[in-house]
């Protein structure tokens, strides 16, 4: 019986474009990491939080002690853990800094007690912790986080999920200007209906989507990475949004979108070389306005959660 482990859940871009609230992502290289150690009794204790100020050690309170207990919960089993979490996501980010918490949480949990329940499963729980994160509960960042690759949620009730092929060659962009909008914020500035010309424009846009991605198609990839809903509205967060998108598709990016809800910014290229173009200008145009910008270039990450030690 192991009585500790370790493990890693990356970061994600929920929404791609015009998926809101369904398509997801997971990144390579950048996600929390997570000490998991049975305890004698059957508290969760979150023993340190590193990487990032101000997340709360309240087990009620935090995503990753939220997301085991509806774990637990549903085994109907009274085991305690102590949880050290290692935070390299901002929370705020727009890149799944809560999802990827609760997603290693839930991961390393099932891991240490000889996986009771199937990755699938386990999106459940770790809605419950991005409930608590964002006021719904959306598995467009947990489930790329857990499951890896490109994922969607056909359904919510009951859950549906399930991964989209892609090509490995495709590379992200992501641009992080330093400024934190919470998702809870992001999400009720949004109207509750939308037209149904913009509705069939963004159906339109999700089959090409998806199409574009299982066909390797980057042209209609590109073309179908718009957002008639959602980016009009909340691109009025992000300062200098549009300014950013204009000048990634001259750059060569193939669509440009908010990921998650933002401030992060992502596009999606097929020549690696276009990655230092945009990083380059966004450095100058954020930096023209003392606005800290982190910028990086990333695959898709295939395997999402996994156990590091
Ligand atoms: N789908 C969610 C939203 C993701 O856009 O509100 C939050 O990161």
């Amino acid at each position: 019986m192991r009585e500790s482990i370790k493990v890693f859940a990356p970061a994600t871009v929920a929404n791609v474009g015009c998926g809101y609230d369904v398509l997801g992502f997971a990144l390579e290289g950048y996600g929390d990491e997570l000490i998991l150690t049975r305890r004698p009794d059957d508290r969760l204790v979150i023993a340190s939080i590193e990487g990032v100020q101000g997340l709360p050690l309240d087990p009620l309170k935090n995503v990753s002690t939220v997301a085991i207990n509806a774990f637990l919960t549903d085994l109907d089993l009274k085991q305690g853990f102590d949880l050290r979490i290692k935070k390299n996501i901002a929370a705020g980010s727009g890149l799944g800094s809560s999802a990827s918490s609760a997603a290693a949480a839930v991961y390393a949990a099932n891991e240490i007690l000889g996986r009771p329940k199937g990755q699938l499963e386990l999106i459940n729980y770790a809605m419950a912790g991005e409930k608590l994160a964002s006021t719904k509960a959306h598995a467009d960042n947990v489930a790329p986080s857990i499951l890896g690759g490109v994922t969607a949620v056909r359904s919510y009730e009951p859950l549906d999920v399930f991964n989209i092929s892609y090509p490995e060659s495709l590379k992200v962009v992501v641009i992080f200007p330093q400024i934190e909008i919470k998702t809870s914020d992001a999400k009720k500035i949004l109207r509750d209906e939308v037209k149904l010309t913009d509705a069939v424009k963004q159906w339109g846009n999700m089959a090409g989507l998806i199409s574009g991605l299982i066909e390797h198609d980057f042209e209609r990839i590109g073309k179908s990475l718009q957002d008639v809903i959602v980016e009009p509205v909340r691109s009025i967060l992000i300062p200098f949004y549009h300014q950013m998108k204009t000048l990634a598709l001259e750059k060569g990016a193939l669509g440009f979108s908010i990921s998650g809800s933002g401030p992060s910014m992502f596009c999606f290229i097929k020549e690696e070389g276009a990655s230092s173009e945009i990083i380059e200008a966004a450095q100058v145009l954020y930096g023209a306005y003392e606005i800290e910008v982190i910028s990086f270039i990333s695959g898709i990450n295939k395997q999402g959660a996994k156990i590091i030690e």
